[in-house]
C-alpha cells in the first residue's frame, strides 16, 4: 500500500485521481475508479456541452438527456454515481470548469452539487471533492468552502498556485504542459512545474500531466506531490465513456503526436491528426501571439467552427476528421485494461520501485 496525504485528505485507498474529462460526463469511469479505491471524478463539461446544444450530445450510449437544466442534470448524475458505488463505498467528486465563458453553467453545477450533498447524507459522506479548473479560484471560496466539501483547483504555474493558497483550497493540482485537454500556452512541463509549485506553497500538491504508471507515480511523489491526477491513461480503459474511435486513437498515438491549439476554453492539447493540424494552423494564422504568451483574446468564430465540426465528427468513423483531446503520455501505453487492473498494476509497480530505491544508496 502506498499511503499519502491525499489518501488521508479524501479517504481513498490509493493516491490517484481519475481526471474529469469532457466532452463526456465520465460517469462510467468515475464509478469504476471510485470502486477501485481511487478518487472517481464526474466531468461536468458533458453537462455544459449538452446544455449548450453542442454537437456531442449525451454519452455515447445515453443519447440526449432531454431538456433539463445543468442544475438538475448534475444532481441526477450524482445520484446515479452514488447508487453504483454504494457497495464498495466508493469516494467520488466532480470537476467543474469556471472560466469566464462557462461561469453561469458553473454556478448551476456547483449549486446542484452542494444541494445534492445537503439533501442526501450518503452523497455528503461519499461525494467529498469539488475540483475547479480553467479560471480564477478566488470568487468560488465563499461558495464552496462553507459546504465542508474538499476543494481542489487546477493550475499551470506557481503564480496561480499561490492564488489558490490565498483562496484557501485544500489541494492544488499542478498541471504540466504535456497534459491532455485544457493546458496553458507557456510550455512548463510537470518535471519543472511540480517541484516549483510544491516548494512555493504549503498546501498539498497533486501532479497532473504525463502520469500513467507506477514509475511516474513514484516520480510525482519524489518531486513533492502527494498523488497524481491521470486523464489520458484512463481514456484507454474498458469502462471509459469515450467512443472507441477516441480510445483507439489514444492507443495508436506516440509521444510526439500531440498539438496545443486554441479551443473553446483557451489552449487545449489535442492528439495530432488532420483536424488538429488544421486547428493549429488556424490558431497560428488568427492569433499567433498566444503562442508567445500574450493575453488570450475572444474566441475567433472560424476557430470555433473548426472545433465544433471536429467534435461533431467524434460520432463518425474517421479518426483524421474528429478532434480528440489527449496528452503526450498517450505514447507510453498500448493496452486497454479495466480500471481496477490498471490501478492495481500502478500501485504494485510503484511499491516495487520504491522498495528497490534504497539499493542505490551505497555506504561511502
Ligand atoms: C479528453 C480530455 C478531456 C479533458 N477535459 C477536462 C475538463 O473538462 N475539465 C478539466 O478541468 N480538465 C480536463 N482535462 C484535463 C484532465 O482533467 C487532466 O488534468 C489531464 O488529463 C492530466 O494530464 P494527462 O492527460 O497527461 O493525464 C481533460 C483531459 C483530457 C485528456
Amino acid at each position: 500500500m502506498i499511503r499519502t496525504k491525499l489518501c488521508d485528505l479524501v479517504g481513498i485507498k490509493h493516491p490517484i485521481i481519475q481526471a474529469g474529462m469532457g466532452p463526456w460526463k465520465t460517469e462510467k469511469l468515475a464509478i469504476a475508479a471510485a470502486n477501485a479505491g481511487i478518487l472517481g471524478i464526474i466531468s461536468t463539461s458533458g453537462i455544459i456541452a449538452e446544455a449548450m446544444g453542442m454537437a456531442v450530445v449525451g454519452e455515447p450510449d445515453r443519447p440526449g438527456e432531454g431538456e433539463r437544466t445543468p442544475y438538475e442534470m448534475t444532481k441526477q448524475l450524482i445520484l446515479r454515481v452514488k447508487e453504483a458505488t454504494r457497495e464498495a463505498k466508493g469516494i467520488f467528486g466532480i470537476n467543474c470548469m469556471v472560466s469566464a465563458e462557462l461561469v453561469q453553467g458553473a454556478r448551476d453545477i456547483i449549486s446542484g452539487t452542494l444541494d445534492a450533498r445537503e439533501e442526501d447524507p450518503e452523497v455528503k459522506e461519499r461525494l467529498r471533492v469539488i475540483i475547479t479548473s480553467a479560471g480564477d479560484p478566488l470568487p468560488w471560496a465563499e461558495v464552496i468552502k462553507p459546504s465542508g466539501a474538499k476543494w481542489f483547483h487546477v493550475v499551470p504555474s506557481v503564480r496561480h498556485a499561490q492564488r489558490c493558497e490565498r483562496a484557501g483550497v485544500d489541494a492544488i493540482i499542478a498541471s504540466g504542459h504535456e497534459a491532455g485537454g485544457h493546458t496553458a500556452w507557456e510550455p512548463v512541463h510537470s518535471m519543472v512545474l511540480l517541484p516549483a509549485v510544491a516548494k512555493a506553497v504549503n498546501t498539498p500538491v497533486v501532479g497532473a500531466g504525463g502520469f500513467c504508471d507506477g514509475a511516474s507515480l513514484v516520480a510525482a511523489l519524489a518531486l513533492g506531490a502527494c498523488g497524481v491526477q491521470m486523464g489520458t491513461r484512463f481514456i484507454a480503459t474498458q469502462e471509459s465513456d469515450f467512443v472507441p474511435l477516441w480510445k483507439n486513437r489514444v492507443l495508436k498515438s506516440g509521444e510526439r503526436d500531440t498539438l496545443a491549439a486554441r479551443g473553446f476554453v483557451g489552449p487545449l492539447r489535442y492528439l495530432k491528426n488532420r483536424a488538429s493540424i488544421e486547428l493549429t494552423e488556424l490558431t497560428l494564422k488568427k492569433t499567433p501571439r498566444l503562442y508567445l504568451g500574450e493575453p488570450d483574446v475572444a474566441l475567433d468564430p472560424d476557430i470555433w467552427s473548426v472545433e465544433s465540426q471536429g467534435m461533431a465528427n467524434l460520432m463518425g468513423d474517421d479518426d483524421e476528421k474528429a478532434l480528440f483531446y489527449g496528452g503526450e503520455v498517450a505514447g507510453r501505453f498500448e493496452d486497454l485494461p479495466t480500471v481496477k487492473e490498471l490501478v492495481e498494476r500502478i500501485v504494485k509497480e510503484a511499491e516495487e520501485i520504491i522498495s528497490s530505491l534504497p539499493g542505490f544508496i551505497k555506504p561511502k
